[in-house]
């Protein structure tokens, strides 16, 4: 049997966490110089304020107050402010590659909880029954993809502009970009792809 109280304290965290995100991604867009990477982060701060949204209707559909407080909530908010100031004052460094850099880390952290969240969910909708189950069922098929691509996605170019700017031999946009990377083992053949290639 499901703990419930639990399963309330993720979809609680999991909420607070994508709003966070929608502020992670609009420092993130800021401290984006490459071209790619800007429009890839602009179309996942659109699709976070959209999981927002689905996660409020979870909410109101299986009778949980959006707004109600919960010691992880706090902690989810300060985690997620931490990673807004962190972009700020790279950015207030003056160092455009630099701040970049960093806001490709602080997305890797973010979407590696936003990651987890969602599969958690999606098992906890396995277990449950009735309205619950389809409710949560529906919402996990509608962002389940979109996170892996996130978390994919974003930790590519981290690794291969970390590459760049240590004058190593970088693929730019990253491959999991071109394979269009969605599953953890698209993602290891990604990047075996990019160290063959150099
Ligand atoms: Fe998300
Ligand atoms: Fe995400």
């Amino acid at each position: 049997m499901i703990k419930k109280a639990q399963l309330e304290e993720l979809i609680l965290q999991s909420l607070e966490h994508e709003r966070g995100g929608v502020l992670v991604y609009e420092a993130a867009v800021k401290c984006a110089i490459q071209k790619d990477l800007k429009k890839e982060w602009e179309e996942y701060l659109g699709q976070t304020r959209s999981h927002v949204q689905i996660l409020e209707s979870v909410c109101r559909e299986m009778k949980i107050d959006p707004e109600a407080e919960s010691p992880g909530k706090d902690i989810v908010r300060h985690l997620g402010s931490a990673l807004v100031q962190a972009m700020q004052l790279a950015k207030k460094n003056g160092k455009p590659d630099a701040a970049q850099l960093v806001a490709c880390e602080c997305v890797v952290l973010a979407e590696t909880k936003d990651h987890a969240d969602w599969e958690l969910l999606a098992k906890c909708a396995e277990k449950l029954n009735g309205k619950e189950k389809e409710v949560l069922t529906a919402a996990c098929e509608k962002v389940e993809e979109e996170e892996d691509e996130h978390l994919y996605h974003t930790k590519g170019w981290c690794r291969e502009l970390w590459l760049d700017s240590l004058g190593l031999e970088a693929v730019l946009p990253p491959p999991e970009e071109k394979k269009n990377v969605k599953t953890a083992i698209g993602a290891a053949r990604a990047k075996q792809a990019s160290e063959r290639g150099r």
